[in-house]
């Protein structure tokens, strides 16, 4: 460990340790009152690397009042100084990326050079992004009255309880505190069980520049802190990524306290590949949109690609050689595309769906790539990628989120079919069209029931754009000034008699 325990440390396995056990409460690395802890585990080689603390109410409660204490100086504080202590935030993460790459891939899998130094690099975009927007925090004037001056004004809810998951744990950190911070809320973060360290060390980087209170984390399992964050009576807003199962949960608990809740959670998207595609882009975009860089454990997942029958072998075989020539491996590795799955739960939930599609009449696999040959791998929870062909739209396979690296694909004869069977479905976070034709690509934009739709690109959500999903993938837009605006503020309209 270097001297001073908040320089960049670069060496993550002695950088797990320094965190191990901890949360961060009051500006301060604190130990759980439960004296309990549970190990976190690298993936690709079974080994515990730290323990975190198996949090409870009590800490949660100590959480909150740190938070509370330190929030109405928070939200007094001038909006444009809170947002230029955020921009501050975002230029000490960037010089904190390589330590942060490298801790996330030690405690996900995921692959250094493709994801978790974009991940790393992606938060100091994020929170710069809405430090920049603190002037935007404005009222109207209501032409009421003559006699009466009217005006709104946009203040903070409060305490924000973020609840994260272990997939992107600090862009999705990154997505909360953002507009949480600059719109004068503190905020209590509970850190997913499987990935708690990056989110640990993102926070206690910050402690630097934000004052003691305003930002906490605690980490533990859902039933034990994430419940007891939620009910807080402290706590004024609820925003909250993961299963839909959870989702409604927190949304109960909040239905009973009446606060606002943010929810995120997850999808089965659709990809709709026309004949006049482009081929070779759509494919590229099939493997973007999959996100097999991150074993397809991405809510926006392009897991229902939807193919035209007369394009589909050609396109099944352009997405099969791209995927084949991704190196499946070492996630600190920087040859590695494709790291490991984050769990051995999460392991076994894919691997049962993979054996429910071979099972499948009619039903082909095509498998991918190869798992990696290195014997100190062995251990390791690699998937190789495979995308079943002649599945229907109902099968389990294409209903249900995976949350791996296992795509659905299925043939379409006419344009109507297609998108038919891309709105049929119970989720809709995000959705893809291909095509050369801009009325198909406009019509298709304006029909398909999803919250972020894309033609010939599939991005990953970005800082300016709402994100966020219909039916169940969810409630409420992030990433934007709309999510922070209309999720982060009360609005309250004053009357001034002039009479
Ligand atoms: P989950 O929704 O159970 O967990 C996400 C977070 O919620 C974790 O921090 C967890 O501790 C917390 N949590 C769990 N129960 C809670 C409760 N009763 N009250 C408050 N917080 C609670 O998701 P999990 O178990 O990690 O993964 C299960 C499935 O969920 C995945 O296979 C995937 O399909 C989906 N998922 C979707 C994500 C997305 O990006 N929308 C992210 C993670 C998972
Ligand atoms: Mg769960």
């Amino acid at each position: 460990m270097s001297a001073n325990p908040l320089h960049p440390n670069l060496n993550a396995e002695d950088l797990a340790l320094a965190l191990s056990g901890h949360n961060f409460i009051d500006g301060e690395l604190a130990p759980t009152r439960s004296g309990r802890t549970f190990a976190v585990i690298n993936p690709a080689t079974g080994r515990k690397i730290a323990d975190a603390p198996f949090s409870v109410a009590d800490d949660v409660d100590l959480a909150v009042h740190a938070a509370q204490r330190a929030q109405r100086e928070w939200a007094d504080t001038p909006a444009r100084r809170r947002g230029a202590l955020v921009i501050e935030c975002a230029r000490l993460l960037a010089s904190h990326v390589e330590e942060l790459a490298r801790l996330v891939t030690l405690e996900t899998g995921k692959a250094i050079r493709t994801e978790s130094r974009p991940e790393a690099e992606g938060i100091a975009d994020m929170l710069q992004y809405y430090g920049g927007l603190a002037p935007e925090l404005k009222g109207e004037t209501v032409p009421h009255r003559p006699d009466v001056l009217t005006l709104t004004v946009r203040e903070p809810l409060g305490v924000v309880g973020a609840i994260l998951p272990w997939n992107a744990p600090m862009y999705i950190l990154a997505m909360k505190i953002g507009p949480s911070l600059v719109a004068g809320n503190t905020v209590v973060v509970k850190s997913a069980e499987e990935a708690p360290l990056a989110v640990l060390r993102v926070c206690q980087i910050l402690s630097q520049v934000l004052p003691k209170g305003v930002l906490n984390v605690v980490a533990g399992y859902g039933p034990e802190c994430g419940a007891p964050l939620v009910a807080h009576p402290g706590v004024h807003k609820v925003t909250f990524t993961g299963s839909v199962e959870t989702g409604k949960i927190i949304y109960k608990t909040a239905a009973d306290k009446l606060i606002p809740v943010t929810l995120e959670l997850g999808g089965k998207s659709p990809m709709i590949v026309m004949p006049d595609a482009d081929l070779d882009q759509a494919a590229a975009g099939a493997v973007a949109g999959m996100r097999f860089t991150r074993q397809g454990q991405s809510c926006s997942a392009s897991s229902r690609m939807i193919v035209h029958e007369s394009v589909h072998d050609a396109f099944v075989g352009k997405v099969k050689a791209l995927v084949d020539a991704m190196k499946i491996g070492d996630p600190m590795d920087e040859a590695t595309d494709i790291g490991t799955i984050i769990s051995p739960a999460q392991y076994d939930k894919v691997c049962g769906y993979i054996e429910a599609g071979r099972s499948l009449p009619g039903t082909t696999a095509v498998e991918c790539s190869t798992l990696p040959a290195d014997l100190a791998l062995g251990a390791g929870l690699f998937i190789r990628p495979v995308m079943f062909t002649g599945l229907t739209n109902d099968s389990k396979l294409a209903r249900e989120e995976i949350f791996g690296p296992v795509v659905c694909v299925m043939k379409f004869s006419s344009y109507r079919d297609a998108l038919a069977m891309a709105n049929d479905t119970d989720y809709g976070l995000t959705a893809s069209v291909w095509t050369r034709d801009l009325k198909t690509a406009m019509d298709a934009s304006l029909r398909l029931q999803a919250g972020f739709v894309q033609v010939n690109q599939n991005l990953v959500a970005q800082p300016g754009l709402s994100y966020g999903g219909y039916k169940n993938s969810g409630l409420g837009k992030e990433a934007s000034l709309e999510a922070m605006l209309d999720h982060f503020t009360q609005m309250k309209t004053i009357l001034v008699n002039l009479a």
